[in-house]
């Protein structure tokens, strides 16, 4: 029985380097991992007077990431931290207090940028975030993929991609 694990993309748009990322690890990476993206981009605005009567959204979201086996967070960085997008869904999945879906899952983060750094801030912030939302407290695993256009146009992903899984793969098993 394959892991069921939630793919969380940070970037909205639709030629992203990131959804890129995260598509092909869902079309080639590790069957064992059972890949999914769970979308972001229609989450409300987190606002917690909205709780009595939480929207359909949220309640899908946290849902599906309830069901979740593991966590693999796919994001660019946005002025040194994560895209606004990300920031919401991970408060979204925090709330109401005390039904906290992160908590106990394990988790990784690649962040993929066209700068040098491979968006270290984004990936440095998410990974503080969850040690304040205590996810199985934090255990968040980093990659960094930098200058990703240059490996997309040169090298094409495909050629970076044994590496990368069994990277992600021993990352997000319960063992790793
Ligand atoms: C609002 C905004 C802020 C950005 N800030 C950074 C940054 O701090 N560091 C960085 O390396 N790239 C930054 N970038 C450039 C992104 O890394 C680049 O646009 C990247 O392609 C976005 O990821 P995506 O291709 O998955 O959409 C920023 C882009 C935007 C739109």
């Amino acid at each position: 029985m394959p892991l069921k694990v939630a793919v969380l993309v940070g970037s909205l748009r639709a030629n992203s380097l990131n959804r890129k990322a995260a598509e092909l690890l869902v079309r080639t990476g590790p069957k064992v991992l059972g890949l999914e993206v769970v979308e972001i981009g229609d989450l409300p605005l987190y606002n917690e007077d909205l709780e009595e009567n939480a929207p359909r959204e949220w309640q899908e979201f946290r849902e599906r990431i309830k069901a979740s086996d593991a966590i693999l967070f796919v994001t660019p960085e946005y002025n040194r931290s994560v895209p606004a997008a990300l920031k919401n869904a991970v408060d979204v999945g925090s709330r109401p207090y005390g039904a906290n879906v992160w908590n106990g899952k394990p988790g990784g983060v690649i962040s993929v940028s066209p700068g040098a750094i491979g968006g270290f801030g984004a990936n440095h912030h998410l990974r503080q975030m969850f040690v304040s939302t205590c996810w199985s407290c934090s255990n968040l695993k980093p990659i960094w993929a930098a200058q990703a256009n240059f490996l997309i146009k040169v090298a094409g992903w495909q050629m970076r991609g044994p590496a990368n899984f069994s990277l992600v793969s021993s990352r997000l098993m319960p063992s790793g």
